[in-house]
């Protein structure tokens, strides 16, 4: 057996699928993990000097917006992606509302095409569900390179849509994949639309139209017919404790997100401070929200931690609340601001891998990721949990080039992103030619 390596990465300390951190060596052949342990007298093409550093697994983000086709002036596939390897993100699963909607196999295949020659991660997309789909729902979701089914049940940005039970039902009936889920009430916001025609709107008004009881009642409503259906369901970024409480009852069937947004800002200093520029849906809410999420993090109800990368221009976002659109980037910042979160002691690093590593394979059934073990595709994140690193806009690789963390300094960064057996970024410069591929099911 030829035992060379492609790539060598020594001594250092590596995160391994029993949750134990030992100083190890990891042997890299053709994109894979072919050994971990002492492997100091093998041969190699080329050696990774990780003495003091964190070896994770390559960190997943399973909810990005990055606008290809049809928004490319906000965001697209190679900028999207350059931002994830910045940041530490191997593997990135996209959402559905670009322009068009991905909701048929001809644009889902013509993201894969563009994401093929671009990404520098790898990827996935989501199927957006439509009232127009919802029979070939479950052929869809099968395509190769599909994700899941995507579900907006209140409006956000683009138009999709399937605000009512009936049509919710249906769709589940269809499909069997684990479905992710936006989560608001498209009712109550209707309802509730005239307290935006306030002479005094501005944004602090946001988690006032879209309230706690919008995301709690459509969860609800999802909760029953996923139950009755038995049908798995993924609530992406919860943004009350009321959800928290509720979904720890249904930890059988429902997964669920939050977003290091959520968990980083709170009403009403994020508006007065950062004004639009932290405006997303479903909104950042006050104190006792924030806690209730952590609490949700620290108690094991949120199961994943996902960006909601939904970038905007300065321009578009700097408009006046209620016309300044909803969502910021994120997939560069998660990891940074998350192991931030690690020093401060907020959330153990073994928490962090479950939910940025471990989890999303789990929940999406993804093959050959998440864990650091021989035959694994060899996507790793290197961390120096010692680098302070200050936050700008500048850094920021998304063509809307801003982020709501301008000029915030972290401690905990990401130095080298490995995709794939190769190295796609190496303190902070992008050091490879797209790389990325297609993310494998067990479905
Ligand atoms: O704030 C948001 N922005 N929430 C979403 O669910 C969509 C996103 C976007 O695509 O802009």
């Amino acid at each position: 057996m030829n035992d060379n390596f492609d790539l060598l990465i020594s001594g250092g300390s590596v995160y391994l699928p029993n949750n134990k951190i030992e100083e190890s060596d990891i042997g890299i052949k053709d994109s894979k993990i072919l050994a971990i342990g002492n492997l100091q007298n093998k041969k190699y093409k080329t050696k990774i000097d990780a003495k003091n550093l964190l070896i994770m697994p390559g960190a997943i983000d399973s909810q990005v917006h990055f606008r290809e086709p049809g928004l490319t002036h906000k965001e697209d596939i190679f900028c999207g992606t350059k931002g994830a390897v910045l940041g530490g993100i191997t593997t990135i699963f996209e959402m559905p509302n670009t322009k068009p909607s991905t909701t048929n196999k001809e644009a889902l295949d013509e993201k894969l095409k563009i994401a093929h020659k671009h990404a520098h991660c790898n990827y996935s997309f989501f199927m957006g569900a439509a009232k127009e789909n919802i029979e070939k729902l479950g052929e869809l979701e099968r395509i190769e390179g599909c994700c899941g089914v995507k579900i907006f049940m209140g409006s956000s940005t683009g138009d999709l849509l399937v605000e009512d039970d009936e049509s919710l039902k249906k769709i589940l009936s269809n499909i069997n994949r684990r479905v992710a889920v936006h989560s608001e009430d498209e009712y109550r916001l209707r309802e509730r639309i005239n307290i935006l025609e306030s002479d005094h709107v501005n944004v602090s008004f946001h988690p006032k139209w879209r309230d706690v009881e919008t995301a709690l009642n459509s969860t609800k409503r999802l909760l029953k017919i996923a139950g009755e259906l038995n049908k798995k369901i993924h609530v992406l970024h919860i943004s009350t404790r009321d959800e928290i409480e509720l979904l720890k009852s249904y930890k059988s069937f429902a997964t669920c997100e939050a977003t290091p947004q959520h968990l980083f800002f709170k009403s009403p200093e994020c508006y007065e401070t950062l004004g639009t520029l932290t405006q997303m849906n479903p909104p950042i809410r006050d104190e006792s929200h924030q806690v209730g999420i952590w609490k949700g993090v620290t108690d094991r109800v949120i199961d994943v931690i996902g960006s909601d990368h939904a970038p905007h221009t300065i321009e578009e976002k700097k408009q006046k609340y209620p016309k300044s659109p909803s969502g910021m980037t994120g997939v560069q910042t998660l990891l940074p601001i998350m192991l931030n979160f690690v020093n401060e002691k907020k959330i153990s690093i073994h928490d962090l891998v479950r939910l940025v590593c471990v989890n999303p394979c789990k929940i999406y059934n993804i093959l050959n990721k998440g864990e650091i073990k021989v035959h694994n595709d060899a996507d790793l994140t290197i961390v120096d949990l010692n680098k302070e690193f200050n936050i700008t806009n500048e850094w920021i690789a998304s063509k809307s080039g801003w982020t709501p963390y301008d000029n915030f300094k972290v401690k905990g960064f990401p130095i080298l992103t490995i995709v794939n057996g190769e190295v796609a970024m190496r303190e902070n410069q992008i050091v490879s030619e797209p790389l990325g591929k297609q993310v494998k099911f067990a479905i």
